[in-house]
């Protein structure tokens, strides 16, 4: 200890804000620990827990990055909004894959990562007290961002009997009228339910006569299979009137480490948006979003091969987990099982059970939410020898 004089110079009492103190606990940590506690006993874990792609990102797009990197011009700051090359191509992908019109000065604006423009969009539009609506089970982000901005989140259960959709006739009235933002994700994690063009226009009609912002995440619209293609929310009549899209290069090019991603849609939400974000970051680094053009403009059957891989783990790992007793559906889009429960566990009980007697990680479903009780998730982004261990181990499991 340094004294000067008479004065200890004590350590201070770190005060955590009262936001980051209501945060809700991190449930993954038991099993954090517990697959740890299990690699150090030598046990050979499988790990179906994160929803990140193994396979690499097209070398097309890696050489165009090598190229953009040694060009100094891309060394500087880049500009706010993503360099309108960018974001022409992000429009030109648009109009090529949905059949969407996007000005490109006022209706894209370029992210480092869908998560980051998630994460701000509520400090944008939520006040104190304004409700959010979020889907739960859902994605973390919606719930955590709307708290940040000092909204009050209001839970629209996804269940199974609505084929994991929200109910909006369920929802107070006197709460409708009181919500800014509105949370939706189809393709969904962790469900892997889908929307059809019905349910778009249902959240249409419903946010313009409620005067809600609608953030369609559509971090998933590109992992889909049997030829299925998910649609744009965009693509509704009027969708654009009352809110933007959340898209992503993460999973589409196998790009999640790059951090690159874009909102689109009605100008004023994507100018407030893009106000937060000039505050307090400077963009996505230019030679990451040259790569980004190469990514889109060439997109071609050819990056879909992925969707062949997914395709065929997803079929192994469902048809495993039918001969062990389980039931569920084969997902039509994103990387993810969403499994029932069995014999009354909870969800981190079973996910517990799932990792010390079979070596597998999967997350307990109440790690998305409430509503995501009852079930445990997995990912396909291992590869298929993997899969094919933890099929062989799921047809031993022992449970009640
Ligand atoms: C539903 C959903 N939205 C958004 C993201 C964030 O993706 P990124 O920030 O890599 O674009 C993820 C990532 O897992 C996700 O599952």
């Amino acid at each position: 200890m340094h004294k000067q004089g008479d004065i200890v110079k004590k350590a201070i009492h770190v005060d955590k804000a009262k936001r980051i103190e209501a945060l809700p606990p991190y449930l993954f940590a038991e099993i954090d620990r517990k697959k740890k506690e299990m690699a150090g006993k030598g046990v050979d874990v499988i790990d179906l827990g994160i929803g990140d792609p193994d396979l690499p990102t097209p070398p097309r797009i890696v050489e165009a990055m090598k190229g953009a990197i040694g060009n100094a011009s891309t060394h500087r700051y880049p500009s706010y909004r993503g360099m309108p090359e960018f974001r022409e191509s992000v429009a030109r992908w648009y109009r090529r894959r949905f059949d969407v019109d996007l000005d490109p000065d006022r209706e894209v604006l370029i992210l480092i990562g869908s998560k980051e423009g998630i994460a701000h969009i509520p400090l944008a539009f939520v006040d104190p007290g304004d409700v959010v609506l979020i889907p739960s089970p859902g994605y973390p982000v919606y719930r955590v961002a709307s708290l940040f901005a000092g909204g009050v989140p209001h839970v629209l259960p996804l269940v199974k009997e609505n084929r994991f959709l929200p109910e909006f006739s369920e929802i107070p009235p006197d709460l409708s009228q009181k919500a800014k933002l509105l949370f939706i994700n189809y393709p969904n994690n962790p469900t892997g339910a889908v929307a059809d063009w019905e349910f778009f226009e249902k959240v249409v009609g419903f946010a313009s006569e409620h005067n809600i912002i609608v953030c369609h995440d559509a971090a998933y619209t590109e992992i889909a299979y049997e030829g299925y293609r998910p649609s744009s929310f965009l693509e509704v009549e009027g969708a654009k009137e009352v809110g933007v899209e959340f898209h992503s290069l993460s999973k589409t090019f196998n790009m999640t480490g790059w951090r690159v991603a874009f909102a689109v849609g009605n100008g004023e939400v994507i100018e407030g948006l893009g106000k937060i974000k000039t505050n307090v970051d400077s963009g996505v680094f230019e030679a990451i979003q040259r790569a980004g053009v190469e990514a889109l403009e060439h997109w071609s059957d050819q990056d879909r091969q992925i969707l062949e891989i997914y395709q065929r783990r997803r079929d192994l790992m469902v048809e495993a987990l039918w001969e062990a007793g389980f039931e569920l559906e084969k997902p039509m889009a994103t990387f993810y099982l969403w499994i029932e429960v069995p014999g009354g566990y909870t969800s981190t009980e079973f996910a517990t059970l799932l990792l010390t007697e079979a070596g597998i990680v999967a997350t307990p479903g109440n790690g998305f939410g409430q509503r995501g009780e009852g079930y445990v998730r997995m990912s396909l982004t291992t590869g298929e020898e993997r899969l094919q261990e933890a099929a062989r181990r799921l047809k031993k499991l022992k449970f009640r």
